[in-house]
């Protein structure tokens, strides 16, 4: 398995040092047969060389590995995003990743925020629709600096977008024994594209007649997922939306640093990277989290078909988090590096 590893800024930098360890771990002992390649795009190299991401990188990507992984983006010294939107969303659009897979579990009780809930009420996943929506980049500036200055941003729906990924939520719903897929979305304010997302969902939805198919505004999702996690089993909606609702996902989990995600096109290269940012007053100091970098290793190894490592993975950081053999986030005293050691030497057990 040929992979390709961009850990990119600040804390992705560390977690991805730590992902790294883990998956050498697992192959010295299960022989996966891992190549390594690594990529230096990040907000250093564009500074230090002017390039994102070399041309047909992606296509590079494509062809030749089985799967990529990213650490995290974004430094205060590239405030536009630049090199981001050609790495990050240039990976999403240019290898067409539309299913943004977020699962959303609780490892440990200790670590639920809500009170009178246990970690097994939190388990859902969310699909985020990954290539559309308002990060399209349709827009911009007229009389840019003057008082009549105009901004605008589109948010662009098409029916092949909204149908895959409306479709795979079904799909993924019937292959894992989930019974129930909510559609988020703001049709009550935003009538054009509500209304496709609308329509698209009712139809697809017949054809999982086993599946329960329902919808509530993102507003109200976002209150009766704090309110009340159970109900939750399959949630579906769009980019933006999903970006927001993960952070909030992410919180049920135990934080940002332990929440995990896949870009996904089925059948084609995808790429896997922890849902967090890349923290640039955390960077280099120990103190990120590198479980959700390491529980992303576990969603590409699943991806890839190695199961049975996927969860010893996942296992391996339940013990640690249970032990407090972790960072402080999550309420242990270890460094990044000593909390990833600590889910090696679980593996090795
Ligand atoms: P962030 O996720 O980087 O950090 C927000 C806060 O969450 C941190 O201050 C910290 O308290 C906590 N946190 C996040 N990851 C953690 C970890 N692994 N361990 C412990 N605590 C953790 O979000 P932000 O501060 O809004 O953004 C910082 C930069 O990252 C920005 O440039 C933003 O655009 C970018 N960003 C990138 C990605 C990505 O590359 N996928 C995702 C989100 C944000
Ligand atoms: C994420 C991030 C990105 C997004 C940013 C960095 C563009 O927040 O992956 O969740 O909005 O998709
Ligand atoms: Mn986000």
């Amino acid at each position: 398995m040929k992979l390709a590893i961009v850990p990119g800024d600040g804390i992705g930098v560390d977690v991805t040092r730590e992902a790294v360890k883990v998956l050498e771990r697992l192959d010295a002992r299960r022989s996966l047969g891992l190549e390594l390649v690594s990529f230096p795009w990040s907000a250093d190299h564009y500074l230090a060389t002017g390039e994102t991401v070399p041309p047909g990188a992606f296509d590079d990507l494509a062809r030749n590995y089985d799967a990529i992984f990213m650490g995290a983006f974004g430094d205060p010294r590239v405030p536009d995003m630049k090199h981001a939107a050609d790495i990050l969303l240039g990976a999403r659009f240019q290898l067409d990743l539309y299913v943004n897979y977020r699962p959303v579990r609780c490892l440990d009780d200790r670590l639920s925020p809500l009170k009178g809930y246990t970690a097994a009420d939190v388990d859902f996943v969310v699909f985020r629709e990954n290539t559309e929506g308002s990060y399209v980049g349709i827009g911009g500036h007229f009389k840019k600096g003057t008082p009549d200055e105009v901004a605008t941003q589109e948010d662009l729906s098409t029916r092949r977008g909204v149908e895959r990924i409306i479709r795979h939520a079904f799909s993924f719903a019937k292959e894992t024994g989930r019974r129930r897929v909510v559609m988020s979305d703001k049709s009550n304010a935003m009538r054009f594209v509500g209304d496709l997302w609308q329509r698209t969902f009712a139809e697809v939805s017949r054809e999982y007649p086993g599946i329960g198919a329902s919808h509530l505004y993102v507003d109200a999702l976002c209150l009766q997922l704090i309110r009340d996690p159970r109900p939750f089993d399959v949630i579906v909606t769009n980019n933006m939306f999903g970006d927001i609702v993960t952070d909030l996902g992410a919180a049920l989990q135990g934080g940002l640093g332990m929440a995990a995600s896949g870009n996904i096109h089925p059948g084609r290269v995808s790429m896997f990277e922890p849902v967090h940012g890349s923290a640039p007053r955390y960077a280099g100091t120990g103190r990120a989290n590198p479980f959700g970098a390491i529980l992303t290793v576990a969603l590409m190894l699943e991806h890839l078909g190695n199961k049975e490592e996927a969860v010893a993975v996942e296992r391996a950081v339940a013990a640690c988090v249970s032990a407090r053999k972790c960072t402080s986030d999550v309420g242990g005293e270890l460094s990044t590096s000593a909390a990833a050691d600590a889910v090696c030497e679980r593996l090795a057990g």
